[in-house]
């Protein structure tokens, strides 16, 4: 199983926002829901194996984590407004204390920012995603359960890198020029859908 994280350091968890003007009026969430769909959904389809969480930190004092699961998730269509409404109503959901409480199939929402996520995580290999690093074209790549952390349109910060770090990820690249996320994530979505087909 794919997991892709994306660390949304200005998107507000609140449903709080225009879907006539999601930038600015969310906290750039419109650059993770372009992230959910190059990592979830392909032309006519979703990805079965693959997870997408969004972590959004905009607000310190209500962090949240939405999570879709392309194996159980339905009518999840394309276009940025109707994901934008769908994380809308996934926001008015009351969290359980512990963990994820389900919003509708496929999707679930949990209080906190990525130390909520540890427990989803702690069996994956992780990598994360940074301009610069190894290439991730000559690294070789855990084929069952794998985690990519990227950052928005500001990056990763230094205390997110380094937890990633003390919990042991790899840091890997997709060439030297910074991207944007979204282009990453399809670009790694290619990268391990053409080592399937070869094999491995
Ligand atoms: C628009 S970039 C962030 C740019 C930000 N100004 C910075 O310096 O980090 C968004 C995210 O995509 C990922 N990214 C961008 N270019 C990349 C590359 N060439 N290789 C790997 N990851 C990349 C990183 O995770 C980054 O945090």
């Amino acid at each position: 199983v794919r997991r892709f994280v994306i660390l949304g350091q200005k998107a507000r968890a609140s449903a709080d926002f225009l879907l006539a003007d999601i930038p600015s009026t969310s906290g750039r969430l419109d650059v993770l829901l372009r992230a959910l769909r190059a990592g979830l959904l392909v032309s006519h389809g979703v990805r079965r194996d693959t997870l997408v969480y969004l972590v959004l930190l905009g607000d310190p004092a209500q962090r949240r984590v939405l999570r879709f699961e392309g194996a159980a998730a339905r009518y999840l269509r394309p276009d940025e407004r109707s994901l934008a409404s769908t994380c809308k109503k996934a926001l008015l959901t009351e969290c359980a204390a512990d963990g994820f409480t389900p919003v509708r199939a496929g999707i679930a929402v949990a209080d906190g920012g990525m130390e909520s996520l540890w427990p989803e995580l702690r069996d994956c290999a992780l990598y994360v995603l940074e301009p610069g690093a190894a290439d991730i074209r000559h690294s070789s790549i855990e084929e069952a359960e794998t985690a990519f952390i990227l950052g928005d349109h500001i990056g990763l910060e230094p205390a997110t890198r380094a937890w990633c770090a003390e919990h042991g990820a790899r840091f890997v690249s997709v060439g030297p020029t910074a991207l944007y996320t979204e282009d990453v994530i399809a670009i790694v979505a290619n990268e391990l859908d053409r080592r399937a087909a070869q094999g491995g």
